[in-house]
């Protein structure tokens, strides 16, 4: 049986982590005085002065530029790139591991890792201008298993949000408990562009983590949620290539916004379509029965989903075995194996790194045609 105390016990230390951090950032700007510092971005295309002594990203934050920073912070992800042009020191070693030897050259920079202290020169994407923080009413909880939730959220009153279909929004959970920061992940959106004012998640629990016991024990619907983005690059590439799409959990969420802006656009007709889904067993299954009718309804469409470890009350007669293996076998026959391919993959970095070795090694798919968005 699972002992609570090691459900806690992450999010204490968690949370242990994120109050020293902050005590020793306070500390830090109390003690050594940064003064003003200018950041200078793209050439002068925006230019600020800000309180020197924190961080790059959440300075930039605070000045409404919003870098990626799906970690929200912690430098697990390597997302907030930014290209540093002033010299401000090598590269940190908690920098070292997100970073290619073109990167260090270059001086590419993680910005939640970078304290400023002195004026600094910096590149950013243009696009990253247009992100924004929007206050979302949560409309709607749900669940889809026993630990996915699908949650709706309305824009404010006015707004809307353009972005392509398999981006992605950082959520923003406030402090609670022993939480002592708001927190920010980030979550595929599972609504389709073509309703800009609302955003759809699916949030699957991980014991102990910050923002999914947030989403699934205390949040409401009616309360405001700050959601901002939208960013990432996994969306469907314009092509007429057969899409192998794999997904496992709450990796689903892009697939969903995918599929539904392709019936909106007609492009599900266009092209070939087979869609993986890779589950333990029946009650780790959702969304079948509609997936089941996009296939009887547009020829094109294929969806297999397949369980690794079905139990006798699943009365199952689908695909069984690990994702990997049914993926290799349906790549594996003439109509799969002679045609042009696309790998679209989303969920755990395990699964997708077995599921991206299948697809590379045994059947030839370049790595240059395989997109993913890897959720850890
Ligand atoms: C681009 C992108 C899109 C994503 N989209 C989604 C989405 O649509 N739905 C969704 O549910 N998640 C998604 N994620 C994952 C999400 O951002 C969080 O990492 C995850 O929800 C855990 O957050 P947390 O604050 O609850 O846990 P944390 O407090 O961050 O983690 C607590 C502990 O659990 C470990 N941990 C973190 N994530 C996982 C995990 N996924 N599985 C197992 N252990 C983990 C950590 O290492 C840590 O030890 C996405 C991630 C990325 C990078
Ligand atoms: S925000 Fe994740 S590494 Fe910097």
């Amino acid at each position: 049986m699972l002992n609570p105390a090691m459900l806690i016990a992450p999010l204490s230390i968690g949370a242990i982590g994120a109050g020293l951090a902050a005590l020793i950032s306070v500390t830090d700007k109390i003690v050594n005085n940064y003064g003003e510092v200018t950041i200078n971005i793209n050439s002068g295309k925006k230019e600020m002065t800000v309180q020197g002594g924190g961080n790059m990203l959440n300075t930039l934050a605070e000045q409404q530029i919003f870098i990626p920073s799906a970690c929200g912070g912690r430098g697990s992800c390597g997302e907030c790139k930014v290209k540093v042009t002033s010299d401000i020191g090598p590269t940190l070693p908690t920098e070292l591991p997100w970073m290619s030897s073109e990167e260090i050259k270059e001086n590419v920079r993680l910005s939640c890792q970078i304290k400023l202290k002195e004026d600094v020169e910096l590149e950013i994407p243009d696009y990253l201008f247009y992100i924004r923080r929007y206050t979302c009413t949560v409309e709607r909880i749900s669940d889809l298993t026993h630990d996915i939730k699908e949650v709706s959220m309305k824009l404010p009153q006015g707004q809307s949000i353009e972005y392509k279909a398999g981006q992605y929004m950082q959520l923003e959970a406030p402090k609670y408990g022993k939480v002592k920061e708001p927190t920010q992940r980030a979550y595929s959106m599972s609504s389709a562009p073509h309703e800009p004012a609302r955003i759809e998640f699916m949030i699957r629990l991980v014991p102990g983590g910050i923002v999914t016991t947030y989403v699934h024990e205390h949040m409401q619907e009616g309360e405001k949620i700050d959601a901002i983005g939208p960013f990432g690059e996994f969306h469907v590439r314009d092509t007429d290539a057969m899409m192998i799409c794999v997904a496992g959990g709450s990796g689903m969420a892009p697939f969903k916004a995918i599929f539904n802006d392709m019936i909106h656009t007609g492009r599900i007709n266009e092209r070939d379509c087979w869609y993986f889904f890779g589950a333990r067993t029946a009650k780790d299954l959702f969304y079948v029965d509609w997936l089941n009718e996009l296939q009887e309804k547009y020829e094109r469409f294929h969806f297999v989903p397949a369980l690794s470890e079905p139990e006798e009350t699943d009365d199952w007669d689908g695909e069984t075995g690990l994702i990997t293996e049914v993926l290799d076998k349906y790549l594996k026959m003439p109509e799969l194996a002679n045609a042009e391919k696309e790998g679209y993959l989303c969920g755990s970095p395990g699964m997708l790194d077995a599921c991206m070795d299948v697809m590379r090694e045994k059947n030839d798919m370049p790595d240059e045609k395989i997109y993913f968005d890897k959720f850890g």
